[in-house]
Parts: C-alpha cells; structure tokens; sequence
C-alpha cells in the first residue's frame, strides 16, 4: 500500500467538485494536499476552511504549471502525488465547436493533464521515490457522445496519454492511472446550471441511479482516485465510476 501519510499531493481543479472532495479525503488520511487551481475565490475559500495551502494556475499554461510543481517543492521539500483533474466541458457537436472552443478544450483538458504529469513525474524521477500520478478522463474517455466532440476527443487522450506513461515510468515506480467517472454533481453539474429537466435525463442513464435517484457525488470518484493512490500494483489501469453507464 502505498501510504498517503505525509505525502505532498497537488490536486488541479481542487478547489471545488470532484478535486475538493479529494483534497479533503487526502488530508483527512495525514496527506499534505495543496489546492492547485485558476479560482482564487474558490481556492483561497477553501484554503482557509481546510488550512490547506493553495495556488493560483491555469493549467493549459506549461510555465504555471512548473511554477506550482517548483514552488511545492519549495514549500515540503517532496512531491509524491498529482492528481490532474481540472477539465472543462464545452457541449457542442461539429458544426456549432468553434475552433477557439476546440483548442481551449484541448489546452486545458490535454495539455494541461500532460503539464501536470510531466512535471511531477520530473520531480518523483529527481527524489527517486515511488510516485503516484491519476489523470481524470471520464465515460466520454471511454465511449463516444454526440455533442460532446472536444470533450470525447480530450478525455480519450488522457486515457491514451495515461497508458503511455504508466508504461515508461513502470521501471521507477510510478504509477499513472485514470478516472473515468459519469455525471458527477459539482459546479460543472447541477440542478441550477443543466435544469431540472435535463438533470432527470442524466440520472436515466446510470442504472445505478434507477436505485439511488441521483447522479454520483464527488466524494464518490474521490473515493476512486484515493483507491488508484494506494495500490502498488496498479498502474496504467482505468477507474470507471459509472454507475453501470458503459455496461449497458
Ligand atoms: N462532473 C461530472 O459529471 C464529470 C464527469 C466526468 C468527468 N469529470 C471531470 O472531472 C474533473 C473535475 O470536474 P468537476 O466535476 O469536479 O467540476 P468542477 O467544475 O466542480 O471543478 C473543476 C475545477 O477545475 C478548475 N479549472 C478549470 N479550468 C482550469 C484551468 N485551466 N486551470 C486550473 N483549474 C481549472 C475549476 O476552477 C474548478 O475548480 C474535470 O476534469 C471533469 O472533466 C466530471
């Protein structure tokens, strides 16, 4: 197992939904999470509440993302895990993605995965110590949805890039895995931003749901990125957390 006490953790998009949810499982397990996200609102609320350190990033900028790495290594002298989970959600099918969409979808959701990684993995190689890297893809990583073309494009190269990685640095002991959950409640899906019309439809399509009546929450899919943290013997492995989504 490997232990998450004392472990120095960056989590992107920590400051609020699936990322929050896991700072808080990882602090609560004697980790030393770092709220790593472009909401300084948010990320300094949450900061104060958790007493939690936080930085301000864009993720799909290369030299913020070393910044943070660098500066958390600064601050605890270690990094031993990233989780890379900001991400956006541009809904739009082909003919209404406007290119400028497109290729923020993939700055933040692609590149800004492969910044986090990249740069943490530098760093765990430089301690040589055991590391541990989840990327969060999604369902869209692992099946197609219409009107959801930058989405599925970037979350099936996270899961790709994920594979890539788990492969190279095998040899150094650190593990890359992926998240894959559905609908999630978060900032990103509610009631207040999809309606309620559409929040029935979402919850129709876990067959979970037909038992729960909700979509999942984001202590859920933590629960999944502390569990891929853990284990030793896993890497290069796809967590889905999907209510029964892909298995219909
Ligand atoms: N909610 C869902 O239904 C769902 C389903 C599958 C996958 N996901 C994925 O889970 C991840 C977390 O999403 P969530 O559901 O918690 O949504 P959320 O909107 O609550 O959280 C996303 C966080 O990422 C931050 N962020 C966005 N762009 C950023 C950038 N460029 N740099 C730094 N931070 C940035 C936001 O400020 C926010 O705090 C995303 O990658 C999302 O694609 C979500």
């Amino acid at each position: 197992m490997f232990e998450i006490k004392d472990k120095v953790a960056i989590v992107t998009g920590g400051a609020s939904g699936i990322g929050l949810a896991t700072v808080e499982m990882i602090l609560a397990k004697g980790g030393k999470p770092v709220i790593a996200d472009y909401n300084e609102e948010s990320g300094k609320k949450e900061s104060e509440r958790l007493g939690v350190p936080f930085v301000k990033v864009d993720v799909s900028c290369e030299e913020q993302v070393k910044n943070v790495v660098a500066a958390v290594v600064d601050m605890y002298g270690h990094l031993d895990i990233m989780v890379a989970n900001a991400g956006i959600n541009p809904i739009a099918g082909l003919l209404n993605l406007t290119m400028e969409t497109y290729q923020r979808a993939v700055e933040i959701n692609q590149n800004g995965v492969l910044y986090c990684d990249k740069y943490a993995i530098e760093q765990m190689v430089k301690q040589g110590t055991p590391g541990a890297v989840v990327n969060t893809s999604s369902v869209s990583g692992l099946v197609g949805q219409a009107h959801e073309l930058a989405y599925n494009t970037t979350k099936f190269a996270v899961r790709g890039m994920t594979k890539s990685l788990a492969l190279e640095y095998a040899p150094n002991n650190i593990r890359v895995n992926s998240i894959h959950p559905a609908c999630v409640l978060s900032n990103m899906v509610n009631e207040d931003v999809i309606g309620h019309e559409m929040m029935q439809q979402m919850i129709a399509l876990h067959p979970i749901s037909a038992a729960t009546g909700r979509i999942g929450l984001p202590e859920e899919i933590a629960h999944g990125i502390i569990f891929a943290i853990e284990n030793t013997f896993m890497t290069g492995a796809e967590v889905v957390l999907d209510g029964g989504w892909t298995v219909q």
